[in-house]
């Protein structure tokens, strides 16, 4: 899996005109729409829920990466799979039942993903592997968009990368937080072949253009 997906973070959208930068991103080139629920327990704030995946589904044929920011998100499998997402993408440590949990995200006909927060080493993820279909690896504390990338990811995915080269599975390596023009660089060297960027993308005035320079740098 060579091709460099840019998935949006709608968490930077204006959630008033949300249907309108949907469709912006999705004409603008985007791969995939970065959908970030949060539960206000698990991280410090709160977005979105079920019903947002919902409406946005009809705005656009991407497919919808759901990061499930919520303490046990074991609990709302069904109802964002029934919402229209594509990913669902649980947090190590929010989970209680991760292989059921995963297990079950493809059940239901869906991409599983496992994301890692800053302080949670690179090597817990390599026993999920063959039950997931994205790893996400957090380049900033999990909460807010337009934080600081933390360069300390960029060894977690240099070793994810070599994990799942050595699997032969595929799996994609992405990752959120921080991600602009400069850093994204890096971690494409990193391994990493899918990039969440939030304030990057609406926060330039040319979302095409924004999408283009992080697919486009070397
Ligand atoms: C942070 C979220 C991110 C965030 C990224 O908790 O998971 O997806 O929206 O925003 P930027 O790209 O601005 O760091
Ligand atoms: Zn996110």
């Amino acid at each position: 899996m060579n091709e460099f997906f840019i998935s949006p973070s709608i968490l930077s959208a204006d959630f008033a005109k949300m249907g309108e930068d949907i469709k912006r991103i999705t004409e603008g080139g985007a791969d995939m729409i970065h959908c970030d629920v949060m539960d206000g327990t698990f991280v410090p704030n709160i977005s979105f829920g079920p019903k947002m995946i919902a409406d946005i589904r009809s705005y656009t044929s991407l497919p919808l990466d759901v990061h499930l920011m919520v303490n046990r998100p074991e609990r709302y499998i069904d109802v964002y799979a029934k919402a229209g997402a594509d990913y669902i993408v649980v947090h190590y440590e929010a989970c209680g039942t991760l292989v059921d949990t995963l297990k079950k995200i493809r059940k239901l006909g869906k991409k599983s993903g496992l994301v890692i927060s800053p302080d949670t080493p690179a090597e817990v993820v390599y026993d999920y592997l063959p039950l997931t279909d994205l790893i996400l690896v957090m380049s900033v504390y999990p909460g807010f968009s337009g934080q600081k990338f933390l360069p300390s990811s960029l060894e977690k995915l240099e070793k994810i990368s070599a994990k799942i080269k050595e699997s032969g599975l595929n799996i994609r390596l992405q990752i959120d937080g921080g991600i602009n023009e400069e850093t994204v660089k890096l971690v494409k060297k990193a391994g990493a072949d899918t990039v969440v960027a939030g304030s990057s993308v609406f926060g330039a005035s040319d979302v095409a253009e924004a999408i283009k320079k992080l697919r486009d740098a070397q």
